[in-house]
């Protein structure tokens, strides 16, 4: 199947898994509204998509890992939902839509964001208290490990600390392979423990995870000096604005878009032992690169 397909493809199948989960409620409509907002705004859908790509490489169960690839959906966009806050990146538009504390106010984009990160838990502990599953508790810790102080939220306090700072090389590195890099990582581990994919094989979903979640934010860098705010749907040149440590502040435009290719390269070279069956995962580390959106 050609990727754009299967990417629309298995959008469609996330969005409708997602509406199941946040429903409206009357008693607070307020705060459901905020979340709602948010979560369809327009993402991409690309950590619960290749979350599905990963299980189904390993002849997984897609619908055993929808509800998976809905949680790990449900803590990025409540990333992105407190990225954007005043008190972080300052940001007015989110995937092509003004940010939930410009609709909202803070105080409800904060509840926004802590209430879809908890939905997501609530979602994983259902998950592992009805089912005996060792798998299930595997791909929960390993999502909620990504998603912590080891993680997304310490590459996120490294981000914050280097504002308007020098920062080592490694440091940089760091900060990308956790802010993003993680939940990618995850992400890709995720679809294999649920389809009960060899040690061996979760392992190499979590090294191409790591390539291609480091490449990703590389481009994001680049993306926020040569994007557009139309294809992206938020603003760019903000990491200048904010003085942000960037890979592209760091290596320049052409260096750093050269240094996400090698990782690329790098990462097909390690799913081709899968042979024709990693074909999308290959075209989807390609997209990665060669992405305006
Ligand atoms: C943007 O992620 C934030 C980063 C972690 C770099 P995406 O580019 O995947 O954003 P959406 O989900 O499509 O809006
Ligand atoms: C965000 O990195 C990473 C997150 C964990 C949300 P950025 O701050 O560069 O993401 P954008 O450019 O705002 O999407
Ligand atoms: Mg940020
Ligand atoms: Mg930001
Ligand atoms: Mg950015």
């Amino acid at each position: 199947m050609n990727l754009h397909k299967y990417l629309n493809e298995k959008k469609n199948i996330i969005e409708d898994a997602l509406k199941k989960i946040i429903y409206s409620n009357t008693d607070t409509p307020k705060i459901y509204e905020s979340m709602n907002y948010s979560l369809f705004a327009g993402g991409k859908r690309l950590r619960p998509i290749i979350t599905i790509m990963a299980c189904e490489l390993f002849d997984g169960n897609i619908n055993e890992v929808i509800p998976f690839a809905c949680c790990l959906e449900l803590i990025h966009t409540y990333s992105l939902i407190h990225d954007d806050l005043p008190a972080m990146d300052n940001d007015d538009f989110r995937r092509g839509k003004l940010t939930n504390h410009k609709i909202f106010g803070d105080g409800f984009a904060i509840l926004a964001g802590d209430a879809l990160l908890n939905k997501s838990y609530e979602i994983l502990f259902s998950l592992i208290h009805n089912s005996d599953n060792k798998e299930y508790k595997k791909a929960a810790f390993k999502i909620s490990e990504a998603s912590g102080v080891l993680g997304m939220i310490g590459g996120q306090a490294l981000d914050l600390f280097y504002e308007n700072k020098e920062i080592p090389i490694d440091k940089l590195i760091e900060m990308h392979d956790k802010k993003t890099g993680a939940l990618i990582k995850a992400s890709l581990e995720t679809g294999a423990i649920i389809a009960k994919a060899d040690e061996k094989d979760i392992k190499l979903m979590g090294d191409f995870g790591h390539l291609i979640g480091r490449a990703f934010q590389i481009m994001d860098d680049v993306l926020d000096e040569k994007g557009t705010l139309k294809k992206l749907g938020k603003n760019i040149g903000r990491d200048s604005i904010n003085k942000k440590a960037t890979y592209v502040k760091h290596f320049g435009l052409e260096q750093s878009e050269k240094n996400a290719f090698d990782l690329i390269f790098e990462a097909k070279k390690l799913i081709r032992v899968y042979g024709n069956k990693s074909k999308l995962l290959a075209d989807l580390a390609e997209y990665i690169v060669k992405r305006d959106s």
